[in-house]
């Protein structure tokens, strides 16, 4: 790829502004290039000190009014549930079973779950998200599927075929046996592959057998680089069955850990419902609990307290993700708006700063990709999303009371803003999804 560059304001975190502080914890130019080269971001800096070095032919993408980060990360999604979503009535184990099981049937012809990924991934560049966690169903030619459409794209995505045995239709069921060796093959075709991760994916313990969990412990011991995602302790009834399931286990969270489950590459979907002991084994392990919040109002299942997942005794380390098709939205920022909302139920906060921190470079952490995604900086990738905070009539009218406050105008996007406000999303330095211009 030939020099290019990308002019715009420029914001990306360096570190957690619950740790380092708000001040400490990002850089903004107000006037600044990006020097992209190969995938990767060559330099960055401000224009009027980077322009008199560079080629005078250099093609540039002019966003001066727009701020340019990161690409957002999303760490939980289903690309199997984009004709889910918007399911009524039903709280998770029947949402599961009327609406989520009937369509991720259809995933077993490798043509549908071709269109099914093509939309998805689409549909996240439309949002800006780049890189997400992906689950696909239980059969291995949607992962394929997937794989395909997400390396065809150069996107890094991190994806992993379900493994389930039991509690759902004979349709959706592989065994302790195929599901490992499926996903053993599928680690050797894709892991690693570009920008390609594999993720050992059983569904829920209620839907996999001690002898499959078993197996998916046995998968991470034997690739020591690949990640475990899985959903835990999101809705009670969920819970009382899983301790029905496994009566010899004290608690939901005791089950993933006796099968080896837990650690610093392990993704926990919702971890609404648990109690100190299960905080503190996911803590001591380096696990992750990821967030879902417009999933969980909308399949009813709690309130996700990030006070608590901060609690100085047990902290977790934790992810802020759309779960769609049990979340409502493909947007990150809508997701970081619903989750404000959460949090304001409890009397907690969550600080714009705060917010763009996490759908970013917080989430990258999270996945332990950070290395490569997840902030601005010269070596990273290139992976970007160009945002407009006067996207609609309703988020210019506000925009006019906000007076180059930077805080402020991330407050807005996250509140009105969606796919509306993405003006333009890069993956590896190339445009892959141009907005509507609006202003
Ligand atoms: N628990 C087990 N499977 C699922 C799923 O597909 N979506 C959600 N939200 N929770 C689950
Ligand atoms: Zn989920």
């Amino acid at each position: 790829m030939s020099l290019k560059a990308v002019r715009g304001r420029l914001l990306s975190f360096r570190d957690d502004p619950y740790v380092a502080g708000e001040a400490e914890s990002h850089d903004y130019w107000a006037d600044g290039l990006l020097v992209l080269e190969d995938g990767k971001i060559k330099q960055i800096g401000e224009a009027a000190a980077l322009l008199p070095g560079l080629p005078q032919d250099l093609p540039i993408d002019d966003y001066r009014e727009h701020l340019v980060m990161a690409g957002f990360i999303d760490p939980h999604i289903h690309y199997s549930q984009s004709q889910v979503i918007a399911s009524y009535g039903a709280q998770l184990l029947d949402w599961l079973e009327n609406y989520a099981f009937v369509e991720e049937q259809k995933f077993a012809d490798p043509a549908h779950g071709a269109r099914m990924a093509a939309f998805f991934l689409d549909e996240c560049l439309r949002n800006g998200t780049t890189t997400a966690a992906v689950y696909c169903t239980v059969h291995a030619v949607s992962v394929e599927a997937f794989f395909e459409a997400s390396h065809a794209r150069n996107m890094r995505m991190i994806a992993g075929k379900l493994l389930m045995d039991r509690g759902a239709p004979a349709g959706l069921l592989d065994s302790a046996q195929s599901g490992y060796d499926q996903s053993s093959a599928l680690i050797a075709a894709w892991q690693g592959r570009g920008r390609q991760h594999y993720a050992v994916t059983p569904r829920f313990a209620v839907t996999s057998s001690a002898a499959q969990l078993e197996a998916a412990g046995a998968l991470l011991g034997e690739h020591r680089e690949v990640y475990l995602q899985t959903h835990l302790s999101e809705n009670e009834r969920e819970a009382e069955a899983v301790g029905r399931l496994f009566p010899e286990h004290e608690t939901y969270t005791a089950v993933y850990d006796h099968f080896g489950l837990l650690g610093p590459h392990s993704l926990f979907g919702h971890c609404i419902h648990l109690d100190d002991g299960e905080r503190a084994r996911l803590s001591h392990s380096g696990s992750v609990a990821v967030f879902c919040p417009t999933s969980n109002m909308f399949i009813g299942s709690g309130l996700f307290d990030r006070r608590r997942a901060r609690d100085e005794r047990f902290p977790l380390r934790t992810a802020l993700a759309t779960d769609v098709g049990g979340g409502t939205s493909y947007s990150m920022l809508r997701t970081a708006g619903e989750a404000y909302k959460v949090l304001q139920l409890q009397g907690q906060n969550l600080a714009p700063l705060q917010a763009f921190y996490d759908i970013t470079l917080g989430n990258a952490r999270a996945l332990d990709l950070d290395r490569h995604i997840g902030a601005l900086k010269a070596g990273g990738e290139a992976d970007l999303v160009v945002l407009d905070a006067h996207a609609t009539p309703a988020m210019a009218h506000r925009m006019e009371t906000v007076e180059g406050d930077l805080a402020q105008e991330l407050f807005v996007l996250m509140t009105l803003g969606d796919d509306r406000a993405v003006r333009a999303t890069y993956v590896a330095g190339e445009r892959l999804h141009k907005g509507a211009q609006t202003s």
